[in-house]
């Protein structure tokens, strides 16, 4: 833009220049001027250079044009550190753990996608009562279409606005990366519901992929009044989820709420063989402050933003749960459960009754571990109008088809 406009008052020098060679015939003048012009166009020839590189380098802007964002660009490469090779006992660990520690300190990360305007800009996102933020890898393609026609959907429900986020990271090298950040891009594309950034997006790196979310919502959603941060793998009964929090009389967000599958005086898993290996190179205690599960918890607009604050100070765990238990620890909050948060899936009493009668899951709010055709016949089913429940419902529905 700047460049136009330059070249625009420069052509007009010229003309003026060019001008007043005819009135006055000196070669000096004739000189100076075409010395001058020829300087101000190879200064403009270099800056359009200029601006091409720098436009060019963001190859994956998001798809809606939004204004030059530094938040997109801001992170420079995080260098790994070399001297974590000094801790005693590294040559011993597993590669990941020692990835971990080299990359440990790494906290930004450029943005792929973005959604500047997901809450409507920073001013109205009060207009969002529930944001749904989905940590999804990129494979996931299956799970987050299916979340989308289900409890993930954007909508109005009992009058507040439900908007949906998933979270991810990359995954694959090279050809597969590329291949994926593109169906990422067609998703946003099509459903606007996609925050990409350039970080390896693997388990020990979920806490990472909070803490960046966090940081995306501090920047652009900060006023929404309650937040689902959970897994693509959960079935959430989010119509409950608003009736339970517009239930609450005392808290419209502003103040603490943390609530899920409430898990305490958990020790670290030290056995080196396990998914959740922890070695006191990483975590020195040998106690896990109170967390709840990460398969889903849900969290006000208060608590979220003070665990962001937190988080400034408090060293990454690769535990995604667990450090945000540690962020509320030392911000001197309790995380607590509810009932109708079930991570572990349902305890059904009987082999006689249904594990995936709908009557269950209509009354929860939370349950882990779905697969995407049983979230989607269950959002369906808990909807039917003419769905009965009661003792005798239930014990009927073991020989009809749901
Ligand atoms: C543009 O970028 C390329 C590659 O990054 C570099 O070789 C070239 O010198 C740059 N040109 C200018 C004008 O900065
Ligand atoms: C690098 O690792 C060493 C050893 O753990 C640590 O003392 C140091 O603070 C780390 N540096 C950064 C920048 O994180
Ligand atoms: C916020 O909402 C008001 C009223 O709907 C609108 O005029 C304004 O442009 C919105 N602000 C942003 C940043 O979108
Ligand atoms: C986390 O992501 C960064 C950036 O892609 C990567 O360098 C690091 O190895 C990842 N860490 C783990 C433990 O996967
Ligand atoms: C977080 O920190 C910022 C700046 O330090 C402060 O303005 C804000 O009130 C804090 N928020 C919470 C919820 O603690
Ligand atoms: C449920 O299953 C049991 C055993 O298969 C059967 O005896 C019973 O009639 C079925 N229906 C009801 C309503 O209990």
């Amino acid at each position: 833009m700047r460049t136009r406009k330059q070249r625009c008052e420069e052509s007009r020098f010229c003309q003026l220049g060019c001008r007043r060679r005819r009135w006055k015939l000196e070669t000096a003048v004739l000189l100076t001027t075409a010395i001058l012009c020829l300087l101000l166009l190879l200064r403009i020839d270099i800056q359009n250079k200029k601006s091409q590189n720098t436009t060019d380098k963001p190859k994956f802007k998001p798809e809606p044009q939004t204004s030059p964002d530094l938040f997109l660009r801001s992170a420079n490469k995080c260098e790994r550190n070399s001297s974590a090779s000094n801790i005693k006992g590294f040559s011993t660990l597993p590669k990941h753990i020692q990835d971990f520690l080299f990359y440990r300190h790494c906290r930004h990360f450029p943005m792929l996608l973005n959604i500047p305007g997901k809450c409507g800009g920073p001013e109205n996102s009060s207009d969002v009562f529930l944001l749904l933020a989905i940590k999804s890898s990129p494979p996931n393609y299956e799970r987050r279409e299916v979340l989308r026609k289900t409890w993930a959907s954007e909508r109005l429900q009992s009058g507040v606005w439900i908007r949906t986020v998933f979270i991810s990271g990359t995954t694959g090298d090279r050809f597969e990366k590329k291949r994926l950040n593109k169906l990422l891009q067609l998703e946003n594309r099509k459903y606007q519901d996609i925050l990409q950034w350039d970080f390896q997006d693997s388990f020990f790196n979920l806490t990472l992929k909070q803490v960046l979310f966090l940081e995306w919502m501090e920047r652009f959603c900060p006023n929404v009044h309650f937040l689902l941060n959970g897994d693509d793998d959960i079935f959430a009964n989010t119509d409950n989820m608003v009736q339970y929090l517009k239930g609450l009389y005392d808290n419209d967000g502003s103040k603490h709420l943390f609530i899920g599958h409430f898990i305490e005086n958990m020790d670290p898993v030290r056995e080196q063989d396990s998914k959740y290996y922890v070695p006191v190179q990483v975590y020195e205690s040998d106690k896990y402050p109170p967390y709840c599960s990460g398969g889903g918890f849900l969290l006000s607009r208060f608590t979220s933003r003070t665990i962001y604050n937190m988080s400034h100070s408090i060293t990454l765990l690769p535990i995604d749960d667990v450090y945000m238990g540690m962020c509320l620890e030392k911000a001197g909050l309790k995380p607590s459960s509810h009932m109708g948060v079930k991570p572990l899936g349902l305890n059904i009493p009987s082999v006689k009754l249904d594990p995936y009668s709908p009557c269950y899951y209509r009354e929860v709010l939370l349950v882990h571990r779905f697969l995407p055709h049983q979230i989607f016949i269950m959002w369906n089913e808990i909807h039917r109008q003419d769905l009965v429940c009661g003792k005798k419902a239930l014990s009927e529905q073991n020989d009809t088809n749901m």
